[in-house]
């Protein structure tokens, strides 16, 4: 039996199994150009995942709510198949702010899963 688990790996809370589960990790570069690693789980938002690996560098005075318009992240070009599909409430979010760039989205509406593993988002 394999008894090493890597750094990325943990313990599942739900299965109650003690299946290992694998985190997934995209990476963030902040207004001053740090470049941040960041795991996350599939179906957490760039937002959430963020703020779960204990950083606050992206803005957001809603909170994650798809509100302020404030959370603007670039996705590289070729990249934007393998993050979620914008959703109404989203992109009304960004034509009320005016965010119109087509490499645009918001980090609290940009849902992460496999496809998304790897990638390097810029913050605005
Ligand atoms: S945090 Fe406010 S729109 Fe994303």
């Amino acid at each position: 039996m394999l008894s090493i688990v890597s750094s990325n790996l943990k313990k599942s809370k739900l299965s109650g199994l003690n299946i290992p589960k694998r985190f997934l990790e995209v990476f963030v570069h902040d207004k001053e150009g740090n470049k941040h690693a960041i795991e996350f789980e599939e179906g957490d938002t760039l937002f959430e995942a963020v703020e779960n690996a204990g950083h606050s560098f992206i803005p957001g005075s809603c909170n994650g709510g798809i509100a302020c318009g404030e959370c603007v992240v670039f996705v590289p070009e070729g990249q934007m198949e393998n993050v979620s599909e914008l959703e109404e409430d989203e992109k009304d979010c960004m034509e009320a702010t005016g965010t119109t760039h087509p490499s645009a989205r918001l980090a609290c509406g940009l849902i992460l899963d496999e496809d998304s593993e790897g990638i390097e988002f810029k913050l605005k």
